[in-house]
């Protein structure tokens, strides 16, 4: 692999590589094929004699899910459909250059993009099956973003890996576990228990990364802090930011509101989850000097920083208009 790494992004690599034994020990954080649930586990059995009362029960239930829901859940699911990107990114700590590499983080990133799979694999089946949604505007919406690439802030730092995707699955595990929690409220308990499950894997992928992160701020407290600290000094890019229907150019931003609006994503979730990793990785009590220093200071204030600034978010969220989403043959939400 050509490598046009900076001096310190080489450092970060060949930490990332020292804890190549530590990352073995911790792959049981993936389940095992034998025993981990499959989509089809969550689905109508269609090959069974009764598989239209299956189907009826079904789409009966989910008909019981609001638009605003269902607009959330298909953002959900695209951005769970792109995890091609997702894994392209990764392998710069990966470093597989063969594909089938036998190492530890080769092994990780493979287990993890099997898991992550499923679960885009699982919503878009179950979306489909509803009869609710216009499926091919959600694959072209698909089809755009992973076209699109993605490119998060911070990158190509390789601690960066792990600090984005430590956010991004306990930002996954929160959007999942509401989606879940309030479409139960509203009667649908397949697609409850369906995001209760895919919230648990997002559950074992967040304390993986977290993890590691948590290793590399014991060994490298300066570097670890510094890329921490570069990496929120704008807002966290979220993996689906670039999706496009072909009609809607602030399409993400769009799906973001309704998510904050219904309490599935809001700005405290953002806040909550940098707090819960500044004191996790201990940042506040590292020893460290200088530019470090100066941006543990920073780490410090961000939860708060983001907190004071929710009301003023929330209430502009709130006064957006609802808006047509090709998703749902322009219904608005
Ligand atoms: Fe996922
Ligand atoms: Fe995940």
């Amino acid at each position: 692999m050509a490598t046009t790494l900076r001096k310190e992004d080489q450092e970060h690599l060949e930490i990332l590589r020292s804890l190549e034994s530590e990352v073995g020990e911790n792959l049981n954080f993936l389940g095992s094929v034998d025993k981990i649930w499959q989509p089809s586990e969550y689905l109508p059995d269609l090959t069974g004699e009764d598989w239209r009362e299956q189907m009826q029960d079904f789409r009966d239930q989910a008909q019981t899910i609001s638009d605003d829901l269902l607009v959330i859940l298909v953002g959900d699911m695209v951005t769970e459909e792109a995890l091609p990107s997702y894994a392209i990114q990764l392998n710069l700590i990966a470093e597989d250059e063969e594909g089938n590499s036998p190492r530890p983080w080769a092994k990780w990133l493979r287990g993890w993009t099997a898991e992550e799979n499923r679960h885009g694999d699982l919503l878009n089946a179950y979306l489909r099956l509803t009869g609710r949604v216009d499926m091919r505007s959600i694959e072209v919406t698909i089809h755009n973003l992973i076209a699109n690439g993605f490119n998060p802030e911070g990158y190509p730092d390789p601690y960066n890996g792990l600090i984005y995707t430590s956010f991004q699955e306990r930002a996954t595990k929160i959007s999942h576990g509401n989606v879940g929690r309030i479409v139960g409220q509203q009667g649908e308990k397949n697609l409850s228990k369906i995001c209760q499950k895919i919230a648990g894997d997002e559950s074992r992928h967040e304390a993986f990364y977290t993890r590691m992160m948590h290793k590399v701020m014991d060994v490298d407290p300066e570097g670890g802090i510094l890329s921490f600290r570069n990496m929120i000094r704008t807002l966290i890019a979220m993996p689906g930011r670039l999706m496009y229907d072909g009609h809607d150019p602030d399409l993400f931003d769009h799906f973001a509101v309704v998510a904050q609006k219904s309490e599935v994503y809001t700005i405290h979730d953002y806040a909550s989850i940098l707090t819960h990793l500044v004191s996790t990785w201990d940042v506040a009590n590292r020893k460290v000097s200088g530019k470090a220093a100066k941006a543990q200071d920073y780490l410090c204030k961000q939860g708060e920083r983001y907190s004071s600034l929710a009301e003023a978010v929330t209430e502009h969220l709130e006064t957006q208009p609802k808006r047509k989403f090709s998703w749902i043959y322009n219904r608005k939400a």
